[in-house]
């Protein structure tokens, strides 16, 4: 991965972790980190070795400080449609990523920083995390997803209220809401982060991808055809070997090694 100029990528484990690291801008997203974002993905799509995805931003103050405001500012209507889309393109590629994708949120996420940890399947953040939606007091809208996304995770008048205001709240104000799953001290932000993805990745993995696509399908259409979907996806679950191993573990008093087949 020496290509990419704004990315770095580590792996431990069975766990790859990605950091943003433009830190003179706080990390913000211009075209190529997001573009880069995009191509570091699809690597890891059909990677055995990687399991589980930690999303994260370099140094103390922020993960992601949003989209990129000098960018931004010189765009005419046309092109500001396509760096929307392409964006939209890249995060819901990471929502509908076969594994799962953890944002740890040390510092500002805000504007598309934001809707980058909304996109993730996991949340962590920690103590001196700033989350919001700044977007308006710039004269424009989340539009890298956040307008959906955000309503989904704390409800709608909540999300209302934080994308009109564009006010940032703490982290434990996220916690509160729904928009994080845990707060830890800054420290402890990565090894915490390693934890909570390890309880995931422990599991089946053909399992995890299958329960992530029924969660986030059941997204698109009606309840009926989400229910189907679930109910075909826990037969496929039944072909695989590591459904055997999972069952039989358990009925055997042992823990269960998978194969991700
Ligand atoms: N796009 C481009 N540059 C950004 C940026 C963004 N979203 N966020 C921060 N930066 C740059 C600043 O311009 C500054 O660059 P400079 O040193 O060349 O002037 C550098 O990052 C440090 O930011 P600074 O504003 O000096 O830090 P701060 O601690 O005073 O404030 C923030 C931190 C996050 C509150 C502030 O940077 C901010 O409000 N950023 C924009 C957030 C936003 O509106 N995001 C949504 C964009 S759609």
């Amino acid at each position: 991965m020496s290509h990419l100029k704004h990315l770095r990528v580590e792996s431990d484990g069975d766990l790859a972790v990605v950091t943003v690291d433009r830190q003179d801008k706080l990390n913000a997203l211009n075209a190529e980190v997001v573009r880069e974002l995009g191509l570091v993905l699809e690597g890891f799509r059909e990677d055995d070795q990687v399991r589980g995805v930690i999303l994260t931003g370099a140094g103390e103050k922020a993960f992601v400080a949003g989209a990129d405001i000098g960018e931004l500012a010189g765009m005419d209507p046309l092109t500001s449609v396509e760096v929307s889309r392409q964006g939209q393109d890249v995060f819901m590629a990471i929502e509908r990523f076969p594994k799962p994708v953890l944002a740890a949120v040390g510092g500002y996420a805000l504007g598309g920083g934001c809707e980058l940890a909304l996109a993730c399947h996991l949340r962590l953040a920690s103590d001196n995390a700033r989350l919001g939606l700044p977007e308006v007091g710039l004269g424009l809208l989340p539009g890298f997803g956040g307008t959906v996304r955000l309503a989904r995770l704390v409800g709608l008048g909540r999300a209302v209220e934080l994308t009109l205001t564009g006010e940032m709240i703490t982290a434990d104000q996220a916690l509160e809401s729904g928009l994080v799953s845990g707060v830890v001290p800054r420290a402890q932000l990565m090894p915490k982060a390693k934890e909570l993805l390890r309880k995931v990745t422990k599991n089946g993995p053909v399992a995890v991808r299958l329960a992530l696509e029924s969660i986030y399908r059941a997204l698109d259409g009606s309840t009926n055809e989400a229910l189907d979907h679930e109910s075909t996806l826990f037969g496929l679950l039944a072909s695989t070997a590591d459904m055997k191993e999972g069952t039989e573990a358990f009925l055997e008093k042992r823990k269960p090694e998978f194969k991700g087949c």
